[in-house]
Order: C-alpha cells, then structure tokens, then sequence
C-alpha cells in the first residue's frame, strides 16, 4: 500500500501478508505520531520507535538515523523487507531488542502501545535509563483499546502526562519529566503444580497462570520410546518443554517462537544441553521430515486482531517438518474449529481430548 507523507510515497506491506485485504500495515495511531513529530525539532540520532509492527514509522523517520526496537522476529523481517522495497538503509546497532541498550541517548521516543500493557511497562523500564531530562516520549493508542492502566503506567516513569485530543479514532499520550524510578523487576514468577517455578519476562504471553489450554494439553502428552525429536511451536516461556523434559531426559526439545522475550523467558525455565531455543516466526530452519513430535497451543491473535491464518500456516510448516509417521498435536479453543484445515494437509486428524472449551488434535501423515 502507498503512504504519502511530506510529498513522499513509501510502499508499505504486512509481514506476514494476510488474506484479509481490510487489514492495513499501518493506523490512524502511526498517523497520529506523523503529524505530532511534525511540531517538534528532532534531532538524528536521539530518536527511538517502539512496536512499529510493520516498519512504517522506521520507513517514514529514516533520515533521523531512529533506532527500532524490535521485539517480534516478524516484525523485524516486515521491517527489513520495507525498508528495502524503500531503498531505505539502516545499520545494524540501529535495530534492538527491549533487553538490548539503545547505543545513543533519546530525545524522543515513540511508542504505540502494545496489548499487553505489562509489555508497555517493560519497554518503558528499559528505556528509561536513556532518556534525557527534556525527552519527550509519545505513546499511540486507538480510542477503542483505551485504558486507564495505560495513564497509571505511564505515571510510574513520568511527572507530566497529558492525553491529547482525538484524531481519527486515536490519540497521544505525551509524557516529559522523567522521574527517578528504581530498578523494577521486569520478570514474573509462575508456579505449576507443586515444584515448578518459572519466570517469564513481562508481556510474554499468559503472566496470570499457566494458560488453561496448555494445562489440558499438558494432561494428555505422553511420549513414546521412538520421540527422539521434539519441536515446542510457539513455546512462549516453555512450560510444554518443561513437562515434556520431565517425562523424557534423553530426547531433543526444540523450542521456537515469534518473541523475542518469550524465547529468552524459556531459557531461564529450560538449562540442559538436549534444549534448543530458536528466535522465529517460521520453520525454514529445519530440514523437512525432522521431527517425531510438534506439539502446539498456537496463537489467535495478532496484536488486537483476531487471526487464525498465522496458525494455519504453522500447521502447514509442521506438516513438512515431521517425519512419516510423526505426529502434531495441536490444543486449541473449540470455535476455532481448527479440524476442518489440519485434514486439508494431513491424512489422518483425531480428536485425542476434549472437555467444554478445548479440544486435542493428533494429525499424522500415515
Ligand atoms: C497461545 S501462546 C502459547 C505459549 C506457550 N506454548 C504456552 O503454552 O504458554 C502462542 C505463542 O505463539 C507465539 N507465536 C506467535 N506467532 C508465532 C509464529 N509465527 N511463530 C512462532 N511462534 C509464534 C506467541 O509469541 C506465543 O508465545
């Protein structure tokens, strides 16, 4: 899609594409911020983009030299892939994670506000340390997603927070006065069952507990003599690993998800060597039939978006991926009647478990 800015076009497409042509690769949020940043000096180098999904911003304020952070493998590979369609050039130090130090001191920091709002105050955390006491950071938000959590958040590392108007359907928090915040923890604890405690950094998926679905998935996965290989799709902080290692000490466990700070979570709760952690939002590293299991409780949704399509094409990755004869189980929410697309791509699909809410697949391909 082409977004006019300044008498400029700039092609800007979403990574991973979608069927659903009403999604667009940027808000009227991101608009918003364009026309805010308008008012204000900013100097290069001093600028930072938080949660830029698809790299508009990165795109748009690329002759300020802004760092991007990035927490999502997508986001980084949507990121790239506009910035070059845009014949636009970024070094390398320029694009960090939330745990990576930003390499200069920021003027002005952009940050839209992500679902997870224990991720808005993760990111607010990490940056604080580089703002300057004139900085001003602005945070986008659509009206729809509005929460007072939002302001309190934001009022932990700020003296002056003010809300600006509405514009098309979104607004601005405008934060300035940093205040002296210690160092706070940036991890939770979770306890599963009687003995097992893991940490999980903040905006990794499920803080409260362990996920209901996994829970019931974790209640029906029993490995056989011949699991040698295991992929964990989506792992987030690794609790189905950890019960698979407890069944299982001599197998291969591979743990792969789309964020950044869910993999680094899994690596705090997993430490034997026969565990393999890898950042990224597809399979193309694995070699095809590599895997006697894979086992998954796949995402539904992107950001505020509801979305089966990144599971599906998951599921059609597994389906390379597995040896013959090797198996998928997928847990997933009843509705999402998911039955119907895994038999399109595997021979055989069985329901192994079900109860009110969620149901078990096994699909193979013999
Ligand atoms: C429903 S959560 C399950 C997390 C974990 N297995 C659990 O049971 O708590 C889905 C996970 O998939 C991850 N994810 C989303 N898109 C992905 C992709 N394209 N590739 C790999 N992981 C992805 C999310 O970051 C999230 O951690």
């Amino acid at each position: 899609m082409t977004f006019n800015h300044d008498n400029k076009q700039f092609n800007i497409r979403r990574y991973p594409k979608s069927e659903n042509r009403s999604l667009r690769p940027w808000s009227a949020a991101d608009e918003h911020v364009l026309k805010y940043l308008k008012k204000l000096d900013i100097e290069a180098d001093t600028l930072a983009l938080y949660n830029d999904r698809f790299g508009l911003l990165s795109c748009v304020l690329n002759k300020f030299d802004p760092t991007t952070v990035l927490d999502y493998k997508s986001q980084e590979k949507a990121c790239r892939m506009n910035l070059d369609t845009n014949k636009l050039k970024t070094s390398a130090d320029r694009m960090v994670t939330s745990l990576t130090p930003i390499p200069h001191v920021v003027q002005t920091a952009v940050i839209k506000i992500p679902k997870s709002l224990d991720l808005f105050r993760l990111q607010l955390h990490q940056l604080h340390p580089h703002i300057r006491a004139k900085s001003t950071v602005i945070c986008s938000f659509m009206t729809r997603n509005f929460s007072s959590n939002m302001l309190a958040i934001a009022e932990e590392f700020y003296a002056d927070v003010q809300q600006t108007q509405a514009w098309k359907k979104s607004r601005l928090l405008i934060l300035k006065k940093k205040t002296a915040v210690k160092k706070a923890p940036i991890l939770n604890s979770l306890k599963w069952k009687e003995d097992i405690l893991l940490q999980q950094y903040f905006g990794v998926f499920s803080a409260e507990n362990i996920d209901y679905a996994s829970q019931f998935l974790m209640d029906h996965i029993k490995l056989e003599d011949t699991d040698k290989r295991i992929l964990d799709l989506g792992s987030g902080n690794g609790i189905l690993a950890v019960a698979m290692r407890a069944q299982k000490k001599d197998c291969d466990i591979h743990l792969l998800d789309d964020s950044f700070l869910a993999v680094e979570s899994s690596r705090l709760n997993l430490t034997d060597k026969k565990t393999h952690f890898h950042f990224n939002d597809s399979l193309d590293e694995f070699a095809d039939n590599s895997f006697d299991l894979i086992v998954s409780n796949p995402p539904f949704h992107f950001e505020y978006e509801n979305n089966i399509e990144v599971a599906l094409s998951l599921f059609k990755q597994a389906e390379r991926c597995l040896k013959n004869g090797g198996r998928l189980q997928v847990v997933a929410n009843q509705h999402l009647n998911y039955k119907t697309h895994l038999r399109k791509l595997f021979k055989k699909v069985i329901d192994i478990a079900q109860n009110e809410k969620y149901v078990i697949y096994e699909c193979k391909n013999l």
